[in-house]
């Protein structure tokens, strides 16, 4: 079995999808895995700006056929790296246009594909999750809850819905990510810093809070990394 590809997604702005893939490919850099770093977000690559020294990055643009193609044949060129795909706003549109092509070749490249969802406590996130489950069905999907937002118990819509049922039901998990400190996450993207980087260079209480999160996201995204 070659390594698996993860898709950071949940086609909304603003809800947290750079900041779960940096917590994921820290994850897998303790794992000790080779990483291919996808950045999709073309206009606006934060996550390939703090990882492009670190691991093995491509900038492909998902709003194109062309796009997905290329990334099909990364992938395939790549069976030893565990592949991150950071999505931009509105991805939903290239995926349910164009997904077909990589969802119709991850068996032959024997790839698991896994989506980490990322939602805020609004309903939007949960319609686009049905749009996205139609477009990608090959995927394994955990839903990750993200803290910034509030506490688990303030998703009310998602922990609520008939969403949440399904996921679980074809063996993906309901994760809650957690919120670091305004002033550190501010550090890392203001600074274009990763995380390794970040604890190299900022003052030690930044460095503890940044320690405190990151041993947090290790345990609830190797949860979803170990499924
Ligand atoms: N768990 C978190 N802890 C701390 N800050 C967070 C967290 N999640 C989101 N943020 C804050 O919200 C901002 C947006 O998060 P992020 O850039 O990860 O969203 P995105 O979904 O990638 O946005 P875009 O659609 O613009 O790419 C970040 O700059 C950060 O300040
Ligand atoms: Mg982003």
């Amino acid at each position: 079995m070659a390594k698996p590809i993860y898709i950071v997604g949940g086609s909304k702005g603003g809800v947290g999808k750079s900041v779960t893939s940096i917590g994921l490919i820290d994850t897998l850099k303790e794992n000790s895995e080779d990483i291919l770093l996808i950045e999709s977000d073309t206009s606006n690559p934060d996550v390939w700006k703090m990882y492009k020294d670190e691991v093995k990055t491509e900038l492909i643009n998902l709003d194109d056929a062309n796009g997905w193609i290329d990334l099909v044949n990364i992938c395939d060129k790549h069976p030893d790296y565990v592949v991150v795909v950071n999505t931009a706003a509105r991805n939903n549109k290239g995926v349910t246009a164009y997904g077909e092509t990589l969802n119709k070749t991850v068996a032959e490249m024997k790839r698991k594909l896994v989506t980490l969802w990322i939602i805020n406590r609004q309903r939007d996130s949960l319609e686009l999750l049905k749009e996205y489950m139609e477009a990608l069905p090959e995927s394994i999907i955990h839903v990750i809850r993200n803290g910034y937002f509030g506490d688990e118990q303030k998703f009310e819509l998602y922990n609520g819905s008939k969403t949440k049922k399904t996921v679980e039901d074809a063996g993906g998990k309901s994760l809650t990510f957690p919120d670091l400190a305004d002033r550190v996450s501010d550090d890392l993207y203001s600074k274009r810093l990763s995380i390794d980087a970040a604890m190299k260079e900022l003052p030690i209480g930044n460095r503890a809070e940044l320690t405190r999160w990151r041993n947090e996201v290790r345990k609830v995204l190797g949860a979803a990394i170990n499924a």
